[in-house]
């Protein structure tokens, strides 16, 4: 089994770098438009194999997509990441060009994948891959609700001083300031974990990871990938191994949650045959009423890809 990685920066070598390290495939294809960087990052995991005990082999390219063919899933982190004082959504022009063109030949050259975006603006680049894909939306959907939810997992495990494995949480909606984690459906240790942190902690945490991205671009003046890259891998995971998991990932709402055509943050359950399911939470009127606001906010940014048209 082939899994690639587009883009061999900071968050597809880190991808790239979990996905073997866990022997997710036989071969991890690696990919850059930068002449020979993926070469050396894919060479440089490689030579990790001997003294972490694997046999994921790793392979670079220089934009060689033959390499990536009949890949059983495809991780797109190609694009610019954020620098102190960018949002996400200024990235929209040059990363939705990056992502129309890398979807084109990765879909051309793996008809059958899975396609699991990263590249900022997270919803609306996923969006754009589905355009540009033309398949069905069970098999193009994007990573971020893995991050945040692992982000406000850490605060929460930093505030209790307890094993973040003990803590699980649903979060929603856009990758943005307007995401929406859910206190009601956050248990430490099957406890509600309202019964465990005061209100006013609770919403500092919240707001906290609201903010966790710019939070880390602040502290090292590019966003993370440590985190990223292993959220990722951990889709690819549930994907290759057919594990059904139940994540918050960027899906194509039908009908959900009152909403269609949108990209969004919801819970789904991740197979062999990628999204699987989505789940439907009975969300409260204030639930509700932020999921709606972030829905707007995503909407506001797919309408200027959709006006970009061709330009992009
Ligand atoms: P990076 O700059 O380290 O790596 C990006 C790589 O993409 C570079 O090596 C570049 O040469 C490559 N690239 C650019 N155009 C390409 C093309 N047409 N074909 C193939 N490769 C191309 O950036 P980093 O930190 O890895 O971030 C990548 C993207 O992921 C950014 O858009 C960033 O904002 C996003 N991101 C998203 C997160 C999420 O939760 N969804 C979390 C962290 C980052
Ligand atoms: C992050 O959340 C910037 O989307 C990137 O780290």
């Amino acid at each position: 089994m082939k899994v690639t990685v587009v883009g061999a920066g900071n968050v597809g070598a880190t991808c790239a770098d979990v996905i073997a390290q866990r022997e997710l495939a036989n071969e991890v294809v690696l990919l850059d438009i930068k002449e020979n960087f993926a070469e050396g990052k894919a060479l440089d995991i490689w030579q990790t194999a001997p003294i972490n005990l694997y046999d994921s082999r790793t392979v670079g390219s220089t934009n060689d997509y033959s390499k990536t063919a009949n890949s059983e899933v495809v991780v797109i982190t190609s694009g610019l990441p954020r620098k102190p004082g960018m949002t996400r959504d200024d990235l929209i022009a040059t990363n939705a060009g990056i992502v129309r063109t890398v979807t084109e030949q990765v879909i051309k050259y793996s008809p059958n994948a899975k396609i699991i975006i990263v590249s900022n603006p997270l919803d609306v680049m996923t969006y754009c891959a589905y355009l540009t894909a033309k398949i069905d939306s069970s098999r193009v959907f994007g990573m971020a609700g893995i991050l945040d939810t692992a982000r406000y997992r850490a605060f929460l495990a930093t505030e209790l001083n307890c094993s973040p494995k003990d803590i699980q949480a649903v979060l929603m909606g856009g990758h943005g300031d307007t995401m929406v984690p859910l206190p009601r459906y956050t248990t430490v240790g099957g406890i509600p974990v309202t019964e465990l942190i005061a209100k006013d902690r609770l919403d500092a945490i919240i707001d906290r990871t609201k903010k966790g991205g710019g939070e880390i671009v602040n502290l090292l003046g590019t966003s993370a990938w440590y985190a990223p890259g292993a959220a990722a891998a951990q889709m690819v995971e549930a994907i290759v191994r057919d594990q059904k998991r139940i994540f918050p990932v960027c899906a194509m709402l039908n009908g959900e949650y009152g909403m269609k055509d949108i990209f969004l943050g919801v819970p789904v359950k991740l197979g062999k045959n990628g999204i699987e399911q989505i789940i439907e939470l009975k969300l409260n009127d204030d639930e509700k009423a932020l999921l709606d606001a972030s829905a707007k906010a995503v909407k506001e940014v797919m309408d200027v890809l959709d006006n970009m048209g061709a330009a992009v």
